[in-house]
């Protein structure tokens, strides 16, 4: 893994790359996602910085597009639909089961950076709840046994 220094060199050199640039501030950003894998603020102050851009206008563009997010990416994402289908079909014994498995509960992120867990509106696909995301595969009908076997696997 990178350290903090080097993650900055890069994103110094990223930042000189595009600096004077019109439309600069979404391609750095961009950028610096792929570097970072999220905009934690202390990034987004970096840039405002760097390209001269008031850290409002950063904050405005990370937030208002949903490719940018400000929560660090576990390496597997469980995202669990909490819509009206899927929550009376048991999607709160699923999270209950990812909290005493892996121990983190609904936007927390394992310490090592393994697993996060997210909550979801309805996905479209009630028919198969409840419905639980990892990353971008779709796993239905699943009940808290079958989780604990799945999440054995991810561990
Ligand atoms: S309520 Fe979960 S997919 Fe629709």
């Amino acid at each position: 893994m990178e350290s903090h220094d080097e993650k900055l060199a890069k994103l110094d050199e990223v930042i000189s790359e595009f600096e004077g640039q019109p439309g600069a501030l979404i391609p750095v950003l961009h950028k610096a996602q792929q570097i970072y894998g999220y905009l934690p603020e202390e990034v987004q102050y970096h840039i405002s910085q760097g390209l001269r851009v008031p850290l409002a206008d950063v904050y405005g563009v990370v937030t208002f597009y949903s490719l940018f997010t400000m929560q660090p990416r576990g390496e597997y994402n469980f995202a669990v639909c909490m819509g009206t289908a899927c929550y009376v079909k048991g999607a709160g014994k699923l999270v209950d089961k990812i909290g005493n498995e892996i121990g983190i509960k609904i936007g927390e992120i394992s310490e090592d950076r393994k697993f996060r867990l997210e909550a979801t509106r309805c996905i479209g696909a009630c028919g198969m709840a409840p419905v639980l995301t990892i990353n971008e595969e779709v796993r239905g009908r699943l009940d808290a046994d079958q989780l604990g076997e799945l999440l054995d696997k991810y561990k």
